[in-house]
């Protein structure tokens, strides 16, 4: 027997005790005549004493940082404790041990503050991996994974594996491609997910389908995205969206008990998509905290409603408003003491090439009911009170004020709001806002093509109410300046996106499920029926061997963990990421094939490509 206890495990109880473990060594301390070593494993740590009888030989076999030791020993109390270990009441007296194997000296520190860098850490991700740190997330991720499936379990939801080789998924993302040495000149695609299967085994009967999925999306990387990432994929029948909304509350509020010891009892928000873009400036709002955008000039230009106040601003003789297509403020609470020096590194903010906005106005309602403004020259005092009013700013605020393109603008004012919440410690990393984004536009216009694209995929089902307007309009977009008008821009989608303070953790649909609504919807985006059959064939088949109504959603996994992990990025939740380059550094993958490989697969490389890979 390799060991009797773990190193995580012996306590003052078991003094006395005669005990085996193994694992690596962290730490290895002289004192004269003692030596002291602290033992790692999975579970923790525990102190080893080698007494003066043993340093002869620890002489001769010395134990090095991540040597694999089996010692044996006896627990004792320890004479200075060690209250921040589990085991820091004892340690063990040594009596022989044994080196199971030698380490090279590892190339960082395997301690949570390590000198490794982020490069470092991923070509040795398997030494990074005993990190403490790190271990706490692998095993969060794992505390989520199972509650997920107890959950799905309980409701009668099963687990069905879907195929990895596959006909392309249209997800909005490029595919990964594998080419087929049996079918020369053929390519499968990696499932972006595995949406058109759910479907499938929903038209099969499985009315209650789950997955804890690789899906592959080659697309632009960033800190909460990877090209293969993992989805909790789950897909109902006979359900509307309110049926939908229910169940998976039901799980994330499981998962937050189970996981965090979280009773989140409290309804979780539901807002629609316009209200979200309309006062946070993004469809995934962080609402930990208030700070509204206001719009202080134009009107919204995806919906209907016309908030705009541009009487306050317009015709003051400041061409920076008065040329802007819009100007969007926030009223930062309790930074109208801000000094030169301060809003002038915010100035800086705002125009680094990420935000790219020109510079920042800037009005401080005074605790003392004064303003004063960057712009003093063009804005009476009372004209900034009204513009101060009408951002919903208080004494002793900070009104910081955008203007520019709409969209640019508008994403700015997004990022700076959530910098300002930032900066204000408004975005608690253990307060958790759960909400729903609801009524999606189905269609988002595409402008270098000139034509519409699905905003979440094409398998969702447009409103009900909605319907008729995609039946009885034709798609061709005529005039590209007035897309606006189109009533495609108006219609709806039985669309749902579950947002965790300020990020997307899972978004699904109600589905379509006859065969003409589906083709239609293809024909909306531009595919011939020809194409259609094509691509989607095995769909609309199905479609007409009696599909039931359906709708599922799929939780990003990682992004989930990540959060309630406390993290910005996803890598740290997964046990062998890919960098930002969608490299993985410790396999050195992607890399070249040899000739033959290429030549069993028919493929031959442009020959730029081949001198690179030699
Ligand atoms: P969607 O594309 O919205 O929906 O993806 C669902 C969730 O997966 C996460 N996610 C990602 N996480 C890490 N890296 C990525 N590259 C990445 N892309 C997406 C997000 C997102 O909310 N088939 C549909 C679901 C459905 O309609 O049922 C789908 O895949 O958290």
């Amino acid at each position: 027997m390799y060991r009797t206890h773990t190193c995580g495990e012996l306590r003052i109880a078991q003094t006395g005790k005669t005990v085996t473990l193994a694992g690596w060594v962290q730490t290895v301390r002289k004192f004269g005549s003692i030596t002291f070593v602290d033992l790692r494993d999975r579970y923790g740590i525990t102190q080893l004493l080698f007494g003066e009888e043993l340093n002869k030989e620890l002489d001769a076999q010395p134990l090095g940082r991540e040597f694999v030791v089996q010692v044996k020993g006896e627990v004792a109390e320890r004479t200075s404790k060690n209250p921040q270990l589990d085991t820091g009441d004892i340690e063990i007296k040594v009596a022989s041990y044994t080196i199971l194997n030698k380490s090279a000296t590892p190339p960082f520190t395997i301690q949570d503050d390590t000198d490794g860098g982020d490069d470092l850490r991923m070509k040795y991700r398997y030494l990074d991996l005993r990190r403490q740190a790190v271990k706490k997330n692998i095993e969060l991720r794992y505390a989520v994974n199972r509650a997920a499936r107890n959950y799905l379990h309980e409701n009668q939801f099963m687990d069905i594996e879907t195929p990895f080789l596959i006909k392309t998924t249209p997800e909005g993302a490029r595919d990964f491609v594998v080419p087929s040495r049996m079918n020369a000149g053929q390519f499968y695609a990696l499932p972006q997910s595995p949406q058109t299967f759910k479907q499938l085994l929903m038209v099969s009967g499985y009315d209650r389908y789950y997955q804890i999925v690789k899906c592959f999306r080659d697309e632009d990387l960033r800190a909460d995205r990877q090209p293969e990432f993992t989805q909790i994929d789950c897909e109902m029948s006979f359900v509307e969206q309110e049926d939908i909304l229910g169940m998976f509350e039901g799980m994330i509020r499981h998962i937050f008990k189970t996981v965090k010891n979280i009773d989140y009892t409290e309804a979780i928000e539901r807002m629609s998509w316009e209200d979200a873009m309309w006062q946070y400036g993004n469809d995934k709002p962080d609402i930990r905290f208030g700070m509204k955008i206001l719009n202080l000039k134009s009107a919204f230009k995806l919906g209907g409603k016309l908030l705009a106040t541009g009487d306050l601003i317009n015709g003051a003789g400041f061409g920076v408003f008065d040329n802007a297509e819009t100007v969007l403020a926030i009223a930062v609470p309790g930074c109208s003491e801000y000094t030169r020096k301060q809003t002038d590194e915010l100035t800086e903010w705002v125009k680094r090439p990420q935000i790219g906005m020109q510079g920042l106005v800037y009005i401080k309602y005074n605790a003392d009911g004064t303003l004063k403004s960057s712009v003093d020259k063009f804005y009476a005092e009372d004209k900034l009170k009204a513009i101060a009013d009408a951002a919903g700013a208080g004494k002793g605020d900070l009104i910081l004020i955008l203007a520019g393109r709409e969209e640019r603008t508008r994403k700015a004012i997004s990022e700076l709001r959530l910098e300002m919440g930032r900066r204000l410690g408004l975005r608690k990393a253990d307060e958790y806002k759960l909400l729903w984004v609801l009524d999606f536009p189905l269609f988002e216009y595409a402008e270098e093509e000139n034509r519409w694209v699905a905003r979440h995929h094409p398998f969702t089902s447009p409103k009900p109410s909605d319907i008729e307007t995609m039946i009885n309009n034709n798609p061709v977009i005529e005039n590209a300046e007035k897309y606006l008008e189109h009533p495609y821009n108006h219609i709806k989608a039985n669309a749902y996106d579950m947002v965790l303070n300020g990020n997307e953790i899972g978004g699904g649909s109600i589905r379509i499920y006859q065969r003409e609504l589906q083709e239609k919807m293809f024909a909306a985006l531009g595919l011939s029926p020809e194409e259609a059959q094509h691509k989607f064939g095995f769909l609309l088949g199905a479609f007409e061997y009696g599909a039931p109504p359906h709708g599922g959603l799929a939780f990003g996994f990682d992004r989930l963990c990540a959060i309630l992990g406390g993290s910005e990025s996803i890598r740290d939740f997964i046990a062998f990421p890919k960098n930002n380059s969608g490299r993985d550094v410790m396999l050195d993958a992607p890399s070249a094939i040899d000739d033959k490989q290429l030549t069993e697969l028919s493929i031959q490389l442009a020959l730029e490509l081949r001198r690179d890979s030699l």
